[in-house]
């Protein structure tokens, strides 16, 4: 029997070895600027950290998005699984924006002279999340109901139902996250360019400010509410 020769590659592809043909190394790191492109070298941080949260936005809506076929097919646990890996996925966007208040704010204006029109609000990871959040929320609320349950109940009986119970903390830690990503958003942007200022694409960031009180499950939230006016009534 022929010895395997681990030292050679044996995928197809471009790239040296496994590792970069599987990875595809060679088209992903030619994805930056090189440095005789750049306007300045802080381009390699903005676009590592724009790049890097697009990837992960990708898996976190991918997952969720794939959560909501399991809730409507009644395969909670699954569902469980993978919403834990989105809002985890969050956690990591929300934590590499640390890394942009590294640049300087007046060397950051000329990195901003080369970004044309471009603006967050095209970012295709963000639109995917705000496109597969209100069907997690809509089949959740469906199955609830489907169970003869509703919120405030679920939450008073949350022992009896336990997975029920996990599934809603996760929805409402997945539009957590969202916010909390919105607020350091603003915090970043706030510290990097200013909060009286107008964007790239003309929006005031005012105006993202206003967009961290917005929730996609309301009656999530509202029933903390319920629950503490119960108590009050006891
Ligand atoms: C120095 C860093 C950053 C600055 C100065 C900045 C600035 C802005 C501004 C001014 C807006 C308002 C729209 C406009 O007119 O452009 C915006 C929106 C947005 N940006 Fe950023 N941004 C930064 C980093 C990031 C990063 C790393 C991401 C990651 C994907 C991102 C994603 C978004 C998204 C998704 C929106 C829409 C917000 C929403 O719908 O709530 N931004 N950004």
């Amino acid at each position: 029997m022929a010895v395997e020769d681990y030292t050679q590659p044996v995928l197809p592809g471009p790239g040296a070895s496994d590792y970069e043909r599987y990875l595809r190394t060679d088209e992903l790191l030619a994805l930056q600027k090189r440095p005789d492109e750049q306007v300045h070298r802080d381009e390699l941080l903005f676009q590592t950290v724009h790049q890097a949260s697009e990837l992960w936005l990708k898996l976190a809506w991918t997952e969720a998005e794939e959560a909501t076929r399991q809730i409507e097919r009644g395969e909670l646990d699954g569902a469980e699984r993978l919403l834990r890996r989105a809002v985890l996925a969050l956690q990591y966007v929300i934590a590499q924006l640390d890394m942009l208040e590294q640049m300087s704010p007046w060397e950051y204006q000329t990195i901003r002279k080369v970004l044309g029109h471009g603006s967050g609000f095209d970012s295709p990871g963000f639109r995917g999340i705000r496109r597969v959040a209100p069907q997690l929320g809509q089949a959740f609320m469906a199955m609830l109901r489907g169970r003869g349950l509703d919120i405030v109940e679920l939450y008073r009986k949350g022992r009896e139902n336990e997975t029920l119970y996990q599934l809603a903390e996760l929805l409402i830690a997945w539009d957590e996250h969202i916010a909390l990503w919105r607020m350091r958003h603003y915090l970043v942007v706030a510290r990097v360019i200013g909060d009286e200022v107008v964007g790239t694409q003309g929006t005031p960031v005012e105006f993202l400010g206003g967009l961290i009180k917005q929730r996609f499950y309301p009656e999530l939230w509202r029933a903390r509410n319920q629950l503490t006016q119960l108590a009050n009534d006891e």
